[in-house]
């Protein structure tokens, strides 16, 4: 199971799955509406493991999550709104509901500094207010009466998204700390024959690996030497050795 960002060719499955799950259905607009101006928002569910009939069979997909950002909030927070969620009956229960929402609320902070997420549940939804209070943690704020169009009416729910704030601050430090330790590495040790001469070849690839470079004095010192690419497009051509030999 995939679990990534909503694209434009997606929509037409989407709504498939919409109009399978739920009784509030949009035009196919508002889902583009939705791609084009939140595109860091919305993710699917995708079945890759499903057999493919031909090559050109798009994976199915069963899951989605329709959110934006509250274009002009009443309290002045910005906030995030889920539009839409659903899971297929076929996938249902194994935590797919929860993954798309933990996505779409680590975007809404990480792209939008989002300060909450809000949306609304009908009053009869168990499934989805167990998701929503127990699993995720929102609160139920108030009840909207006939907010649905067949008279049901709506709990009004909301999660802080603090906790999310937090968690990207410390890991945002916790690479900073690392960063400053690994830049105390840089220079221990001295460049061991060819490969530890870092860009003398034109290569553009920067990136060094520590390897252990045996004891110096009782101390084991790190070499760097390149991995990856470095070589060039020049080390790909294909060259006619048999005039060197
Ligand atoms: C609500 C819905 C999205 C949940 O999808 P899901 O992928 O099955 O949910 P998950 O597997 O992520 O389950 C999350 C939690 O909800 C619980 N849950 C899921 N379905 C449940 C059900 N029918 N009854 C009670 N709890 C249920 C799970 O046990 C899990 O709880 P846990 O964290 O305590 O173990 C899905 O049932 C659905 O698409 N329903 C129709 C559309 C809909 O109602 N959308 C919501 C509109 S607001």
């Amino acid at each position: 199971m995939d679990i990534r960002r909503l694209e434009a060719r997606d929509i037409p499955l989407i709504q498939h799955a919409n109009l399978e799950n739920l009784p509030e259905n949009y035009f196919m607009k508002y889902y583009l509406y939705h791609a084009l101006s939140w595109p860091q928002l919305s993710y699917v569910a995708v079945d890759v493991s499903r057999p493919k009939k031909t090559p050109y069979d798009y994976p199915k997909i069963v899951g989605y999550v329709l959110a934006k950002m509250e274009e002009e909030p009443a309290d002045g927070v910005q906030h995030g709104h889920i539009t839409s969620l659903s899971v297929m009956r076929t996938h249902r229960r194994l935590g797919i509901a929860e993954k798309l929402m933990r996505q779409a609320q680590l975007a809404m902070v990480e792209t939008f500094g989002a300060q909450y997420v809000s949306l609304h549940v009908r009053v009869s939804n168990k499934a989805a207010i167990h998701l929503y209070t127990k699993t995720l943690g929102f609160d139920n704020e108030k009840s909207e009466a006939k907010y649905y169009a067949d008279g049901e009416d709506a709990y009004c729910m909301r999660l802080e998204l603090s906790a999310i704030r937090n968690q990207i601050q410390e890991a945002a430090e916790a690479e900073e700390e690392e960063g400053n330790v690994n830049d105390g590495d840089a220079d221990e040790g001295e460049p061991v024959g060819d490969v530890g001469k870092a860009g003398e070849d034109g290569g553009d690839n920067k990136k060094t690996l520590a390897v252990r470079g045996g004891k110096d004095g009782g101390k084991e010192v790190k070499r760097k030497v390149k991995v990856g690419r470095s070589l060039g497009v020049q080390a790909l051509v294909e060259k006619d050795e048999s005039k060197h030999s």
